[in-house]
């Protein structure tokens, strides 16, 4: 189990991000990681030293009831120090078949009941039993004690076996041994146990504790991955479980979808035609009509998801033109929409590159528009538009 911890932790460093970029952990995600795990075996090793200790107190146990033992055949008194059986309870049961002195019974109620009195007695040296008798009480239907009422499957008996005097139990895997009684076996709850790790958590998302394991869960517009333990996004557009209707765009986003209605753009003196679902190109001017000239050749538009958090700074994506007709290409980011979030750099001399300059917590939408502007001899060869939505999920994947 916990090797699979460890996995699991590089794993999820490395899945992140989504479809748009391909980068992996930082050296400081890795650094981070690596404390966990050294933190993951200081438990494990913290539980094997304790181990060793409940052992070793055996052992001098078995010592000192043998030394015990001699002693009393010695003096010739009664040798066999057994307590009568003690009854178990109705409406419950008692674990424990050893009731020699120094052994102890445990005792458990049915669903819908509660243990009254003590949950382990003792044989005592005088061979009576510690404590009073337990019950089992029913429990008060009015004071809708869910825990109680679940708790049975929260914990179930240990095997144990009788070794030179000494009781060893050992739990189902998903349980150990209960703190306060040697003879149940308690769940472990995984997801309580995983809580610090951060990093390490068993779940990319929600982890759900059960009797003696655990599930993780996904949200909605979610799958669970093959792995159990990460979510992968459904693509609702590739699966064709969206309401868009044809003249809508269905964008894919991290956690659902969206039906985005592309409109050509409206220039004084030009106008537009959609010559393919994401692009409008400019009918051609008529004769020097100067309006229509400043109007973009082209309007494009671009969707993008990503997910919350991304770290930054970040290449969104890159735009290039195709054939340079003119001596200078100019890339802005027009009227300087999203420019808190955005901006834009040179990558070549025919191509420019937008980026994400801040971390974004989504769930957001964020819009700019990207201008490229060919030039011949300082005048206007022609605008190319790109519009960019950005759709940001609520989770960091
Ligand atoms: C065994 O006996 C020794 C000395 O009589 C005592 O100190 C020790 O606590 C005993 N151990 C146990 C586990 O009872
Ligand atoms: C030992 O004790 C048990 C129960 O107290 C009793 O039944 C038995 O007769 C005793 N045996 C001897 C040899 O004293
Ligand atoms: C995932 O869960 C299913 C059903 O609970 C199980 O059969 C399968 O082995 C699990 N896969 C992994 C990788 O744990
Ligand atoms: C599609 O529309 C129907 C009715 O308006 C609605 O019940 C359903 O949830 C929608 N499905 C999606 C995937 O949005
Ligand atoms: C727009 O077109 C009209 C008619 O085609 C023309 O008269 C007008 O000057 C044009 N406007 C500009 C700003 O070029
Ligand atoms: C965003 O990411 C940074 C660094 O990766 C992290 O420290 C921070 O806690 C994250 N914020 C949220 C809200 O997840």
């Amino acid at each position: 189990m916990y090797s699979g911890g460890i996995f699991l932790i590089l794993f999820i460093t490395c899945q992140m991000l989504g479809s748009q970029s391909q980068e992996c952990v930082s050296r400081q995600d890795v650094q981070s990681t690596l404390r966990h795990v050294h933190k993951l075996l200081s438990a494990h090793e913290t539980s094997f030293l304790h181990r060793v200790r409940t052992l070793r107190k055996k052992l001098n146990l078995l010592h000192n009831t043998t030394v015990k033992h001699r002693s009393n055949i010695g003096t010739g008194t009664n040798s066999t120090q057994i307590c009568l059986p003690p009854n178990p309870p109705v409406n419950g049961r008692m674990l424990g078949q050893v009731f020699r002195v120094g052994h102890e019974v445990h005792f458990l109620c049915n669903p819908g009941f509660q243990l009254s009195g003590p949950e382990t007695r003792e044989c005592l040296d005088s061979f009576s039993w510690s404590g009073e008798e337990p019950t089992c009480k029913m429990v008060d239907a009015g004071t809708h004690n869910i825990p109680t009422s679940s708790t049975p499957t929260y914990v179930r008996p240990s095997r144990c076996i009788e070794f030179q005097g000494s009781l060893h139990c050992t739990c189902e895997q998903g349980y150990s041994i209960s703190s306060q009684e040697r003879g149940l076996c308690t769940d472990i709850d995984e997801c309580e146990l995983y809580r610090m790790t951060q990093t390490g958590r068993l779940c990319l998302h929600t982890c759900m504790n059960t009797a003696g394991s655990y599930y993780c869960q996904c949200p909605t517009g979610y799958s669970i991955n093959i792995d159990n333990r990460s979510c992968q996004d459904i693509d609702e557009c590739e699966k064709g479980v969206h309401n868009c209707t044809k003249e809508q765009v269905c964008v894919n986003t991290f956690g659902g979808h969206r039906c985005m209605v592309v409109e050509c753009p409206r220039f004084r003196n030009a106008s537009y035609i959609k010559t393919s679902p994401l692009l409008c190109e400019r009918n051609p001017c008529v004769q020097g009509n100067k309006a229509c000239l400043q109007a973009p050749v082209s309007v494009n538009f671009h969707f993008m998801s990503v997910v919350s958090n991304m770290s930054t700074p970040r290449v969104l994506f890159r735009v290039s033109a195709a054939r340079i007709l003119g001596d200078a290409m100019r890339f802005e980011l027009l009227g300087n929409r999203g420019a808190g979030h955005f901006t834009l750099q040179r990558s070549s001399r025919q191509s420019g590159e937008l980026l994400l300059t801040e971390p974004v917590q989504g769930p957001a939408m964020l819009e700019t528009e990207v201008e490229m502007i060919e030039l011949e001899k300082r005048t206007l060869l022609g605008r190319y538009v790109t519009k960019v939505t950005l759709f940001v999920s609520p989770y960091s994947f």
